[in-house]
């Protein structure tokens, strides 16, 4: 929802050894999605381990403002009584989805190709991302929209009565444009084609294939080119989903920090379009070992056990951007804790995240006291045998930046406070809890 209550301070301070379990919550995005391919469905999709998050919390209200029926039976299992493709409703509201670009960006997507029209609004973060990057694509189909300067957000999209299939090159690797084309093409007579130069990450072609759409990937010399055919008829499914990699990143780089820490994290995603902070880790040196590998609800996934670890700065190739995009932040926490200077590339598309993902961290780094240098597209922070800390870090309005910085703090000199904790629950409701269970120090200011 787009109100935002009062801020709350959070300060994390020195901790001893983190040990015990970490169950990190369900993986964002595929929660995200399997509320919106159910409610493309015919009949019942079951859902068990969804993320109860702010984020997709408001994905459900919004399916439900297209006319599904969306249950929650218990913690994590909800059912979603689809309408089928085509088949969404004109809500009769705007459509608040609160902090979350993927909500946003997937159902414009979702709704482009069909007759109704569609007024979306988000938060003072989300109301200041592009949204051109959708509604051009989706004008590809026949979709038109109304946006304010700059294509924010509340913006207006009017369906397109009679679709046309599109076939579009993503100018940025972005896994919600390339989604939200994706879903477009759903309703659109014919093949719709997406290209992208570098693969992000793949959920929506798995999930799409597991609701009975035909759609292939190949790997070409001019990219991966994913084909769908339109106008399938989707049918509800059971959903498992597996534990968010991007919300393990926390626990594990905390464990990784704070000496004689150990920590295990079960059945975490390790689709390989999402996996490039583990590999990351393991070249710092981390002592993390990937147990027990298998599939669960169509994605690969393994148990996480952690030491902690001295770890040495290395350079993250631009290529590994895609499959790693959200862990940036909680990567130059840990690299300010690292020997030598780590240098992270071809992380632009940083600077459009909740908050500019590149400017967040190298300020509040620097407030604690670690040397940062940035490009537009790249960042460089030099390590420490203690990082200062003793700083009241912004967030703006940004739960990963929050979470990084909690977790330096584990490990600073000084506590570290962040302004605003609140936005923690987009994504990670359970964060306080977990991390407080594990042995972390972790104190709300406002009590
Ligand atoms: C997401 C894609 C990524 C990622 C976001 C979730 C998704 O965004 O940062 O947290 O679920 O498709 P971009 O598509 O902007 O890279």
């Amino acid at each position: 929802m787009s109100g935002h209550g009062p801020a709350m301070p959070m300060t994390s301070h020195k901790s001893g050894p983190l040990s015990g379990t970490a169950e990190v919550p369900g993986d964002k995005s595929i929660s995200h999605r399997a509320l919106i391919l159910g409610a493309l469905s015919v009949g019942e999709t079951e859902i068990t381990g969804l993320l109860e998050g702010q984020d997709v919390l408001d994905t459900a209200r919004a399916m439900r403002a297209f006319g599904a029926s969306v249950m929650q039976h218990s913690p994590g299992n909800w059912t979603v009584t689809g309408v089928g493709v085509g088949g969404f409703a004109e809500p009769d509201s705007v459509i608040d989805c609160g902090n979350s670009g993927t909500g946003v960006r997937l159902i414009m997507g979702a709704m482009a190709t069909t007759d109704i029209t569609a007024t979306f609004t988000g938060d003072a973060s989300l109301n200041k991302r592009p949204m051109g990057r959708v509604t051009n694509p989706l004008a590809l189909f026949g979709a038109q929209s109304f946006a304010r300067r700059g294509g924010r957000l509340p913006l207006t999209l009017i369906g397109a009565a009679e679709p046309v299939p599109v076939e579009y090159r993503l100018p940025m690797p972005s896994a919600q444009v390339k989604s939200a084309v994706l879903l477009a093409g759903l309703n659109a007579p014919g093949q719709t084609v997406v290209i992208e130069d570098e693969p992000t990450r793949d959920h929506t072609e798995r999930m799409l294939r597991g609701f009975g759409a035909e759609i292939t990937t190949e790997d070409t010399d001019a990219g991966r080119v994913i084909t769908l055919t339109g106008q399938p008829e989707l049918r509800g499914q059971r959903v498992a989903v597996p534990r968010d990699p991007s919300s393990a990143a926390f626990p594990v780089c905390a464990a990784l920090m704070v000496p004689d820490s150990e920590v295990f994290v079960p059945g975490v995603s390790q689709n390989p379009t999402r996996n490039g902070i583990y590999l990351t880790l393991q070249e710092m040196g981390a002592d993390l070992v990937l147990e027990n590998p298998r599939e669960e609800g169509g994605e690969p996934v393994a148990d996480l056990r952690l030491r902690a670890s001295r770890l040495k700065g290395i350079e993250v190739p631009a290529e590994r951007a895609a499959s790693m995009i959200d862990e940036y932040p909680i990567l130059a926490a840990l690299a300010a804790t690292a020997s030598g200077v780590t240098v992270m590339r071809g992380i632009k598309e940083l600077r459009v995240k909740e908050s500019d993902r590149i400017d967040a961290m190298a300020r509040g780094l620097e407030a604690c006291g670690v040397r940062v240098e940035e490009t537009e597209d790249s960042m460089s922070v030099h390590g420490m045998d203690i990082v200062p800390g003793g700083a009241r870090v912004q967030t703006h309005l940004d739960h990963r930046i929050a979470m990084s910085f909690l977790c330096l703090g584990l490990v600073s000199a000084a506590p570290i406070t962040v302004d605003d904790a609140t936005p923690i629950a987009t994504s990670f409701p359970a964060f306080e809890g977990l991390m407080a269970g594990l042995g972390a120090q972790i104190t709300r200011d406002n009590r």
